[in-house]
Protein backbone atom coordinates (compact mmCIF):
# COMPACT_ATOMS: atom_id res chain seq x y z
CA UNK A 1 0.00 0.00 0.00
CA UNK A 2 1.85 3.24 -0.97
CA UNK A 3 1.26 6.75 0.81
CA UNK A 4 -0.34 9.62 -0.80
CA UNK A 5 1.18 11.21 -3.61
CA UNK A 6 1.13 14.46 -1.33
CA UNK A 7 2.75 12.70 1.62
CA UNK A 8 5.22 10.86 -0.46
CA UNK A 9 6.41 14.42 -2.15
CA UNK A 10 6.60 16.31 1.20
CA UNK A 11 8.98 13.50 2.38
CA UNK A 12 11.24 14.08 -0.84
CA UNK A 13 11.15 17.80 0.07
CA UNK A 14 12.18 17.44 3.83
CA UNK A 15 14.88 14.85 3.48
CA UNK A 16 16.27 16.99 0.76
CA UNK A 17 16.40 19.92 3.61
CA UNK A 18 17.38 17.65 5.96
CA UNK A 19 20.10 16.74 4.17
CA UNK A 20 20.85 20.66 3.35
CA UNK A 21 21.04 21.04 7.17
CA UNK A 22 23.26 18.57 7.80
CA UNK A 23 25.95 19.59 5.46
CA UNK A 24 25.31 23.64 6.86
CA UNK A 25 26.21 22.08 10.03
CA UNK A 26 29.14 20.42 8.95
CA UNK A 27 32.95 21.70 8.45
CA UNK A 28 34.36 21.53 5.28
CA UNK A 29 36.39 18.23 5.66
CA UNK A 30 33.92 16.40 7.55
CA UNK A 31 31.80 16.75 4.11
CA UNK A 32 34.64 15.95 2.20
CA UNK A 33 35.50 12.61 4.28
CA UNK A 34 31.65 11.75 4.58
CA UNK A 35 31.65 11.86 0.79
CA UNK A 36 34.65 10.47 0.46
CA UNK A 37 33.65 7.68 2.08
CA UNK A 38 30.21 7.56 1.25
CA UNK A 39 30.68 4.12 -0.95
CA UNK A 40 31.42 2.25 2.30
CA UNK A 41 27.46 2.04 2.88
CA UNK A 42 26.84 0.23 -0.86
CA UNK A 43 29.48 -2.20 0.30
CA UNK A 44 28.52 -2.59 4.14
CA UNK A 45 24.84 -3.90 2.39
CA UNK A 46 26.50 -6.44 0.43
CA UNK A 47 27.95 -7.83 2.82
CA UNK A 48 25.48 -7.76 5.37
CA UNK A 49 23.38 -9.36 2.44
CA UNK A 50 26.65 -11.43 1.77
CA UNK A 51 26.18 -13.02 5.67
CA UNK A 52 22.35 -12.95 5.39
CA UNK A 53 22.10 -11.19 8.06
CA UNK A 54 18.36 -9.87 7.50
CA UNK A 55 16.93 -13.72 7.04
CA UNK A 56 19.19 -15.24 9.33
CA UNK A 57 18.33 -12.35 12.10
CA UNK A 58 16.09 -14.18 15.21
CA UNK A 59 14.33 -11.23 16.86
CA UNK A 60 16.61 -10.03 20.08
CA UNK A 61 19.21 -12.80 18.97
CA UNK A 62 23.08 -12.05 20.10
CA UNK A 63 26.26 -11.38 17.85
CA UNK A 64 27.47 -14.76 18.53
CA UNK A 65 24.17 -16.61 18.00
CA UNK A 66 24.24 -14.62 14.55
CA UNK A 67 28.23 -14.99 13.75
CA UNK A 68 27.45 -18.96 14.73
CA UNK A 69 24.42 -19.30 12.01
CA UNK A 70 26.32 -17.12 9.66
CA UNK A 71 29.43 -19.37 9.71
CA UNK A 72 31.68 -16.16 10.21
CA UNK A 73 33.80 -14.68 12.24
CA UNK A 74 32.18 -12.95 15.53
CA UNK A 75 34.08 -9.73 15.60
CA UNK A 76 33.43 -9.24 11.61
CA UNK A 77 29.77 -9.95 12.34
CA UNK A 78 29.84 -7.62 15.39
CA UNK A 79 31.17 -4.72 13.10
CA UNK A 80 29.25 -5.28 10.03
CA UNK A 81 26.06 -5.19 13.08
CA UNK A 82 27.69 -2.15 14.15
CA UNK A 83 27.79 -0.40 11.22
CA UNK A 84 24.49 -1.54 9.94
CA UNK A 85 22.63 -0.79 13.16
CA UNK A 86 24.46 2.95 12.98
CA UNK A 87 22.83 3.14 9.87
CA UNK A 88 19.54 2.23 10.65
CA UNK A 89 19.35 -1.05 8.87
CA UNK A 90 19.05 -3.22 11.40
CA UNK A 91 18.86 -2.44 15.88
CA UNK A 92 21.01 -2.75 18.29
CA UNK A 93 19.21 -2.70 22.26
CA UNK A 94 20.64 -1.97 25.30
CA UNK A 95 21.45 -5.72 25.89
CA UNK A 96 23.47 -5.87 22.81
CA UNK A 97 20.51 -7.69 21.83
CA UNK A 98 19.81 -7.60 17.25
CA UNK A 99 16.28 -6.38 15.90
CA UNK A 100 15.14 -6.14 13.03
CA UNK A 101 13.77 -2.85 11.73
CA UNK A 102 11.56 -1.95 8.93
CA UNK A 103 14.62 -1.65 6.69
CA UNK A 104 15.90 -4.83 7.81
CA UNK A 105 12.50 -6.50 6.00
CA UNK A 106 12.86 -5.12 3.00
CA UNK A 107 16.41 -6.73 2.72
CA UNK A 108 15.03 -9.89 3.50
CA UNK A 109 14.79 -12.64 0.48
CA UNK A 110 10.99 -13.30 1.23
CA UNK A 111 9.86 -9.74 0.31
CA UNK A 112 7.62 -8.96 -2.20
CA UNK A 113 9.24 -5.87 -3.44
CA UNK A 114 12.48 -7.54 -4.10
CA UNK A 115 14.80 -4.63 -2.96
CA UNK A 116 17.47 -7.23 -1.94
CA UNK A 117 18.51 -7.09 -5.34
CA UNK A 118 19.11 -3.58 -5.47
CA UNK A 119 22.03 -4.27 -3.08
CA UNK A 120 23.18 -7.37 -5.50
CA UNK A 121 23.25 -5.55 -8.47
CA UNK A 122 25.65 -2.13 -7.29
CA UNK A 123 27.87 -4.73 -5.29
CA UNK A 124 28.60 -6.73 -9.23
CA UNK A 125 32.31 -6.49 -9.93
CA UNK A 126 31.33 -5.17 -13.15
CA UNK A 127 29.15 -2.33 -11.54
CA UNK A 128 32.43 -1.97 -8.99
CA UNK A 129 34.75 -1.87 -12.11
CA UNK A 130 32.56 1.11 -14.15
CA UNK A 131 32.59 3.21 -10.84
CA UNK A 132 36.51 2.76 -10.00
CA UNK A 133 37.63 3.42 -13.84
CA UNK A 134 34.99 6.80 -13.44
CA UNK A 135 37.06 8.06 -10.71
CA UNK A 136 40.15 7.62 -12.46
CA UNK A 137 38.89 8.92 -15.59
CA UNK A 138 35.91 10.43 -15.96
CA UNK A 139 34.32 9.84 -19.49
CA UNK A 140 31.06 8.48 -20.44
CA UNK A 141 31.01 4.93 -21.39
CA UNK A 142 32.72 4.10 -18.50
CA UNK A 143 31.30 0.71 -18.01
CA UNK A 144 32.03 -0.38 -21.60
CA UNK A 145 35.74 1.02 -21.16
CA UNK A 146 36.38 -1.67 -18.07
CA UNK A 147 34.10 -4.51 -19.26
CA UNK A 148 34.40 -4.42 -22.62
CA UNK A 149 30.53 -4.36 -23.61
CA UNK A 150 28.07 -1.80 -23.28
CA UNK A 151 25.81 -2.35 -20.56
CA UNK A 152 22.93 -4.37 -21.99
CA UNK A 153 25.74 -6.37 -24.15
CA UNK A 154 27.54 -7.13 -20.94
CA UNK A 155 24.40 -8.45 -19.15
CA UNK A 156 23.13 -11.16 -21.82
CA UNK A 157 26.68 -12.53 -22.05
CA UNK A 158 26.53 -12.86 -17.97
CA UNK A 159 23.17 -14.34 -17.08
CA UNK A 160 23.36 -14.57 -13.75
CA UNK A 161 23.98 -10.75 -13.27
CA UNK A 162 21.55 -10.37 -15.69
CA UNK A 163 18.88 -12.21 -13.73
CA UNK A 164 20.00 -10.02 -10.62
CA UNK A 165 19.38 -6.79 -12.94
CA UNK A 166 15.95 -7.80 -13.91
CA UNK A 167 15.13 -8.85 -10.46
CA UNK A 168 16.66 -5.18 -9.52
CA UNK A 169 14.43 -3.69 -11.93
CA UNK A 170 11.13 -5.86 -10.84
CA UNK A 171 11.19 -3.75 -7.39
CA UNK A 172 10.88 -1.11 -8.87
CA UNK A 173 8.25 -2.05 -11.35
CA UNK A 174 6.14 -4.12 -8.77
CA UNK A 175 6.21 -0.32 -7.05
CA UNK A 176 5.23 1.26 -10.35
CA UNK A 177 3.01 -0.87 -11.07
CA UNK A 178 0.69 0.04 -7.79
CA UNK A 179 1.56 3.43 -8.12
CA UNK A 180 0.07 3.58 -12.15
CA UNK A 181 -2.83 1.34 -10.98
CA UNK A 182 -4.25 4.30 -9.23
CA UNK A 183 -2.61 7.45 -10.98
CA UNK A 184 -3.77 7.14 -14.18
CA UNK A 185 -7.15 6.30 -15.72
CA UNK A 186 -7.28 2.08 -17.45
CA UNK A 187 -11.25 2.55 -18.15
CA UNK A 188 -10.71 3.28 -21.75
CA UNK A 189 -7.79 1.04 -22.32
CA UNK A 190 -8.03 -2.68 -23.42
CA UNK A 191 -4.48 -3.53 -24.19
CA UNK A 192 -1.82 -2.41 -22.51
CA UNK A 193 2.32 -3.18 -23.74
CA UNK A 194 5.09 -2.26 -21.84
CA UNK A 195 7.85 -2.00 -23.74
CA UNK A 196 11.31 -2.48 -22.09
CA UNK A 197 9.16 -3.94 -19.37
CA UNK A 198 11.65 -6.17 -17.67
CA UNK A 199 10.30 -9.38 -16.40
CA UNK A 200 6.73 -8.45 -15.90
CA UNK A 201 6.73 -7.00 -12.34
CA UNK A 202 4.69 -3.93 -13.22
CA UNK A 203 2.05 -5.43 -15.70
CA UNK A 204 1.03 -8.24 -13.65
CA UNK A 205 0.15 -5.36 -10.65
CA UNK A 206 -1.75 -3.87 -13.46
CA UNK A 207 -3.58 -6.64 -14.28
CA UNK A 208 -4.46 -7.92 -10.96
CA UNK A 209 -5.85 -4.26 -10.25
CA UNK A 210 -8.12 -3.97 -13.60
CA UNK A 211 -9.34 -7.27 -14.43
CA UNK A 212 -10.42 -6.02 -17.90
CA UNK A 213 -6.67 -5.28 -18.90
CA UNK A 214 -5.13 -7.31 -21.42
CA UNK A 215 -0.87 -7.12 -21.36
CA UNK A 216 1.57 -7.24 -23.88
CA UNK A 217 5.23 -7.47 -22.46
CA UNK A 218 8.06 -6.68 -24.78
CA UNK A 219 11.84 -6.65 -24.08
CA UNK A 220 14.66 -8.32 -25.19
CA UNK A 221 14.66 -11.97 -25.45
CA UNK A 222 16.85 -12.95 -22.33
CA UNK A 223 14.83 -11.20 -20.15
CA UNK A 224 11.24 -12.03 -21.50
CA UNK A 225 12.57 -16.16 -20.84
CA UNK A 226 12.29 -15.20 -16.87
CA UNK A 227 9.00 -13.51 -17.25
CA UNK A 228 6.18 -15.59 -15.49
CA UNK A 229 3.30 -16.28 -17.53
CA UNK A 230 -0.03 -14.70 -16.45
CA UNK A 231 -3.81 -15.32 -18.75
CA UNK A 232 -4.11 -12.10 -19.75
CA UNK A 233 -0.48 -11.44 -20.74
CA UNK A 234 1.12 -11.69 -23.97
CA UNK A 235 4.93 -11.66 -23.69
CA UNK A 236 7.03 -10.91 -27.03
CA UNK A 237 10.98 -10.57 -27.53
CA UNK A 238 12.74 -8.52 -29.68
CA UNK A 239 14.31 -4.78 -29.79
CA UNK A 240 12.42 -2.24 -29.85
CA UNK A 241 14.63 -0.03 -31.97
CA UNK A 242 13.97 -2.19 -34.36
CA UNK A 243 10.18 -1.85 -33.65
CA UNK A 244 6.91 -2.63 -30.91
CA UNK A 245 4.43 -4.81 -31.08
CA UNK A 246 1.32 -3.01 -32.51
CA UNK A 247 -2.09 -3.16 -31.72
CA UNK A 248 -2.42 -1.63 -28.35
CA UNK A 249 -4.09 1.18 -27.04
CA UNK A 250 -1.81 2.33 -24.08
CA UNK A 251 1.66 1.85 -24.19
CA UNK A 252 4.13 2.29 -21.15
CA UNK A 253 7.92 3.31 -21.42
CA UNK A 254 8.80 2.35 -16.99
CA UNK A 255 12.08 3.83 -16.30
CA UNK A 256 13.41 3.27 -20.03
CA UNK A 257 13.68 6.47 -21.88
CA UNK A 258 16.65 7.52 -18.83
CA UNK A 259 18.86 4.52 -19.92
CA UNK A 260 19.34 6.39 -23.54
CA UNK A 261 20.82 9.55 -25.63
CA UNK A 262 18.23 12.25 -26.77
CA UNK A 263 18.60 10.31 -30.30
CA UNK A 264 17.71 7.19 -28.92
CA UNK A 265 14.96 8.12 -26.46
CA UNK A 266 13.45 9.76 -29.48
CA UNK A 267 14.05 6.97 -31.94
CA UNK A 268 11.93 4.71 -29.41
CA UNK A 269 9.30 7.27 -28.89
CA UNK A 270 8.98 7.34 -32.91
CA UNK A 271 8.65 3.37 -33.08
CA UNK A 272 6.45 2.94 -29.88
CA UNK A 273 4.19 5.97 -31.67
CA UNK A 274 4.38 4.22 -35.04
CA UNK A 275 2.88 0.73 -33.53
CA UNK A 276 0.44 2.76 -31.56
CA UNK A 277 -1.00 4.38 -34.21
CA UNK A 278 -3.32 7.63 -33.94
CA UNK A 279 -5.17 7.14 -30.73
CA UNK A 280 -2.88 5.37 -28.73
CA UNK A 281 -1.66 6.68 -25.55
CA UNK A 282 1.81 6.67 -23.93
CA UNK A 283 3.03 6.53 -20.81
CA UNK A 284 5.79 7.65 -19.84
CA UNK A 285 7.56 7.07 -16.14
CA UNK A 286 11.24 8.35 -15.33
CA UNK A 287 12.62 9.76 -11.89
CA UNK A 288 12.91 13.38 -12.79
CA UNK A 289 15.77 15.44 -12.27
CA UNK A 290 15.03 18.72 -10.07
CA UNK A 291 15.46 21.52 -11.80
CA UNK A 292 18.30 23.40 -9.55
CA UNK A 293 20.57 21.05 -7.69
CA UNK A 294 19.30 19.26 -5.04
CA UNK A 295 20.02 16.42 -2.87
CA UNK A 296 17.66 13.68 -4.22
CA UNK A 297 17.35 10.50 -5.19
CA UNK A 298 16.90 11.56 -8.75
CA UNK A 299 20.49 13.22 -8.26
CA UNK A 300 21.84 9.90 -7.51
CA UNK A 301 20.29 7.35 -10.49
CA UNK A 302 21.37 10.38 -12.81
CA UNK A 303 24.97 9.83 -11.55
CA UNK A 304 24.88 6.16 -11.88
CA UNK A 305 23.48 6.26 -15.32
CA UNK A 306 26.38 8.33 -16.24
CA UNK A 307 28.84 5.96 -15.18
CA UNK A 308 26.88 2.95 -16.47
CA UNK A 309 24.50 3.96 -19.20
CA UNK A 310 26.70 6.37 -21.88
CA UNK A 311 23.84 8.89 -23.12
CA UNK A 312 22.12 7.99 -20.58
CA UNK A 313 20.74 10.91 -18.18
CA UNK A 314 17.95 11.69 -15.48
CA UNK A 315 15.73 14.46 -17.55
CA UNK A 316 13.97 17.55 -15.95
CA UNK A 317 10.51 17.68 -16.67
CA UNK A 318 11.06 20.33 -19.60
CA UNK A 319 13.78 17.89 -20.93
CA UNK A 320 11.18 14.93 -21.24
CA UNK A 321 8.72 17.26 -22.78
CA UNK A 322 10.98 18.90 -25.10
CA UNK A 323 12.15 15.16 -25.88
CA UNK A 324 8.13 14.15 -26.74
CA UNK A 325 7.60 17.65 -28.86
CA UNK A 326 10.71 16.33 -30.98
CA UNK A 327 9.04 13.16 -30.89
CA UNK A 328 6.24 14.72 -32.56
CA UNK A 329 3.85 13.77 -29.37
CA UNK A 330 1.76 16.03 -27.28
CA UNK A 331 2.55 15.96 -23.40
CA UNK A 332 -1.12 15.50 -22.16
CA UNK A 333 -1.01 15.12 -18.63
CA UNK A 334 2.15 15.15 -16.31
CA UNK A 335 1.60 13.38 -13.06
CA UNK A 336 3.70 12.80 -9.86
CA UNK A 337 3.51 9.37 -8.45
CA UNK A 338 3.50 7.91 -4.77
CA UNK A 339 6.97 6.38 -5.88
CA UNK A 340 8.57 9.62 -6.42
CA UNK A 341 9.10 9.83 -10.45
CA UNK A 342 6.34 11.82 -12.75
CA UNK A 343 4.06 10.12 -15.56
CA UNK A 344 3.91 12.02 -18.86
CA UNK A 345 0.64 11.01 -20.86
CA UNK A 346 1.64 11.16 -24.50
CA UNK A 347 -0.04 10.97 -27.71
CA UNK A 348 -0.08 12.08 -31.36
CA UNK A 349 -0.94 15.35 -32.14
C1 LIG B 1 15.81 0.22 -16.46
S1 LIG B 1 15.04 -1.24 -17.03
C2 LIG B 1 13.32 -0.94 -16.69
C3 LIG B 1 12.52 -2.20 -16.60
C4 LIG B 1 11.05 -2.01 -16.25
N1 LIG B 1 10.36 -1.14 -17.18
C5 LIG B 1 10.89 -1.52 -14.83
O1 LIG B 1 10.58 -0.36 -14.61
O2 LIG B 1 11.09 -2.33 -13.92
C6 LIG B 1 15.14 -1.02 -18.81
C7 LIG B 1 14.57 -2.21 -19.58
O3 LIG B 1 14.73 -1.94 -20.99
C8 LIG B 1 15.09 -3.17 -21.58
N2 LIG B 1 15.76 -2.94 -22.87
C9 LIG B 1 17.01 -2.48 -23.07
N3 LIG B 1 17.27 -2.39 -24.39
C10 LIG B 1 16.15 -2.81 -25.03
C11 LIG B 1 15.81 -2.96 -26.40
N4 LIG B 1 16.68 -2.63 -27.36
N5 LIG B 1 14.58 -3.42 -26.71
C12 LIG B 1 13.69 -3.75 -25.73
N6 LIG B 1 13.96 -3.61 -24.41
C13 LIG B 1 15.18 -3.15 -24.07
C14 LIG B 1 15.98 -3.83 -20.57
O4 LIG B 1 16.13 -5.21 -20.80
C15 LIG B 1 15.27 -3.52 -19.29
O5 LIG B 1 14.33 -4.49 -18.93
Amino acid sequence: VLPPVVATRAVERLRALLSWLMRAISPPPVQIVDGAVAGLDQVALGAMLALDIPDRLVNAGTVDELAAAADADVDLVERIVNYGAARGWLRVDRRGRIHATGVTRFLRRDHPGGWRAWVELVNGTEVHAAMARFAALPTTGAFEAANGKPFFEWMEHHPDRHAVFDRAMSSAGYLHGHALASAVSWSSTDRVCDVGGGTGATLRVLLERHPHLRGVLFDLPPVVARAAPHDRLTIVDGDAFAGVPSGCDTYLLVNVLHAWTDDDAGRLLGNVATAGGRDARIVVVDAVRPRRPRDRLAMRIDMHLLIVAPGGRVRTVAEQQSLATRAGLVVRRVTWLASGDAVYELSRR
